[in-house]
């Protein structure tokens, strides 16, 4: 199969120039101003955009969290990330507790199979060490493509990790070239605060913020800063929602410490207010580090301008919110953390980051696309457009208007954060190593299609077929 994407405006982290794309098999095997080839498909991309395939290294599908499982599987997921325009992810295992890494592998890979419509890797989320065991086997992980670790500084008595877990993983992480990545908050503060508040009768959704201050997130990231200078470890901070994340952040960076970090889309554009709305609305909107007082939203745009930050993920972690949020109605600290979002990234960062003026579009690719690619190993073979690169390839309409609702995302949840919002921009024509996915608003492809990517170490080159031949 061959395709042909002729006319478009091809935009990558580092170029923005009309020309033709040409694709044979799975991968980029032309670029030119005007080619003159057959192909079986020609896409006529006049007017659009021609953007690498969005990729989301923060996502959790099928996930058991917070007394329930996440409600996107790995088909409903990645349905609703393709249409989005998203064409790969990495998914967070977490090793149940007692378990061996490799059983909690087989167990991830279980559920995607035969349900995968975009490609995927794994990030392995470490949640008990034992010497003579798990810790020798984290050194073997890199061996499966899964070169990036994952721990919780928060949720204690479930996922979260004591110092030591966290130090002797960024020991590891530094002799094998993988990443830390942590969920920088103070857990053991917030599960005082937590119980205080209970004890108190503050049970509504809002406290579920007030029980979790920006200083307890602030705190947790520069530990983990300091921690992984000390082990020599690289580290990405996930989720960052506050100036006090990433004031941390900053300072690493300016000293040229191996420090990187990201938000999500919802910290630009939910704030603490959505947690009190009534009736349990509120309840929505309860995700970890909480939406942050709205001032938050500028320095966050601020830091993804700098290169402070360097990724925009989802964090998806869907839930219902009728009989899955509502297990908590009567308790702040019962409703199962997370929100919805895989499909909506690439819309709403284009509308208020590019079109509304604070980020170029070559920024928006590499927030989305190049620098998860980078960090996680997948690139040169994903994250750009260049021959010999995975023909994951979004054709994007800059002029289409379309309404953000539930009524029409393709996740199983039951609300969008984004509901209401009218944004322009969508993803028309969006293509997985040169198949066809997303056609005139249908899913072309059948589940299956997608493939698991074994990454490269940290700061290596995943090959291309060009750098292959
Ligand atoms: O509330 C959230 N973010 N749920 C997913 C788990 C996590 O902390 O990333
Ligand atoms: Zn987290
Ligand atoms: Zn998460």
């Amino acid at each position: 199969m061959s395709v042909l994407i002729k006319g478009g405006r091809v935009v990558t982290a580092a170029d923005d120039y009309v020309g033709d794309v040409y694709v044979e098999g799975e991968r980029v095997s032309l670029i030119g101003e005007s080619l003159d080839v057959q192909a079986d498909k020609v896409i006529d991309a006049a007017g659009k955009y021609v953007l690498p395939g969005g990729i989301d290294p923060h996502t959790h599908l099928d996930m058991p969290f917070g007394g329930t499982v996440t409600i996107d599987d790995v088909e409903s997921g990645q349905t609703s990330a393709a249409f989005g325009g998203t064409t790969c992810h990495v998914d967070f295992i977490i090793q149940p507790k007692g378990q061996t890494f490799a059983a909690a592998l087989d167990e991830w890979k279980a559920k995607a199979n035969g349900k995968q419509v975009i490609d995927m890797g794994y990030h392995m989320a470490v949640t008990d060490l034992k010497e003579g065991g798990t810790l020798e086997e984290l050194a073997s992980l890199p061996d499966e493509g899964i070169t990036s670790y994952k721990l919780f500084m928060a949720y204690k008595g479930a996922l979260m990790v004591d110092d030591e877990t966290l130090f002797r993983t960024m020991q590891v992480a530094a002799d094998t070239g993988t990443l830390v990545m942590v969920h920088a908050e103070n857990g053991d503060a917030i599960d005082v605060l937590v119980k205080a508040a209970l004890a108190e009768g503050k049970t509504e959704p809002r406290y579920h913020a007030l029980t979790r201050p920006p200083e307890t997130e602030g705190e947790a990231t520069n530990r983990a800063i300091q921690l992984s200078r000390v082990a020599g470890s690289a580290l990405y901070v996930v989720h960052v929602s506050c100036r006090e994340s990433v004031e941390p952040i900053a300072i690493a960076r300016e000293k040229g410490w191996n420090v990187h970090g990201e938000t999500c889309t919802q910290y630009f554009f939910v704030d603490y207010s959505f947690l009190e709305r009534p009736d349990f609305e509120g309840g929505k909107y309860v995700y970890t580090p909480p939406p942050r007082a709205k001032e938050n939203q500028d320095v966050l745009w601020n830091a993804v301008r700098t290169d402070v930050l360097s990724v925009v993920s989802t964090d998806h972690c869907a839930f219902l919110w009728d009989g899955q949020k509502t297990i908590g109605r009567d308790d702040f600290s019962k409703i199962p953390n997370g929100a919805p979002g895989l499909e909506n990234r690439l819309q709403m960062i284009h509308e208020f980051g590019v079109r509304a003026g604070r980020i170029s579009l070559n920024r928006m690719v590499e927030l989305l696309s190049t620098n998860p690619a980078k960090l996680f190993g997948l690139y040169p073979r994903k994250g750009t457009i260049a021959v010999g690169s995975d023909a994951d390839i979004v054709v994007f309409d800059p002029e289409k208007k379309v309404t953000i609702s539930a009524s029409t995302h393709h996740s199983k949840s039951d609300y969008n954060l984004f509901e209401g919002t009218e944004v322009t921009g969508v993803p028309e024509v969006v293509l997985l190593r040169g198949h066809v996915l997303v056609e005139d608003g249908e899913l072309v492809a059948s589940p299956g299609i997608g493939q698991y990517v074994r990454r490269a170490k940290f700061g290596e080159e995943l090959k291309t077929a060009a750098a292959v031949a």
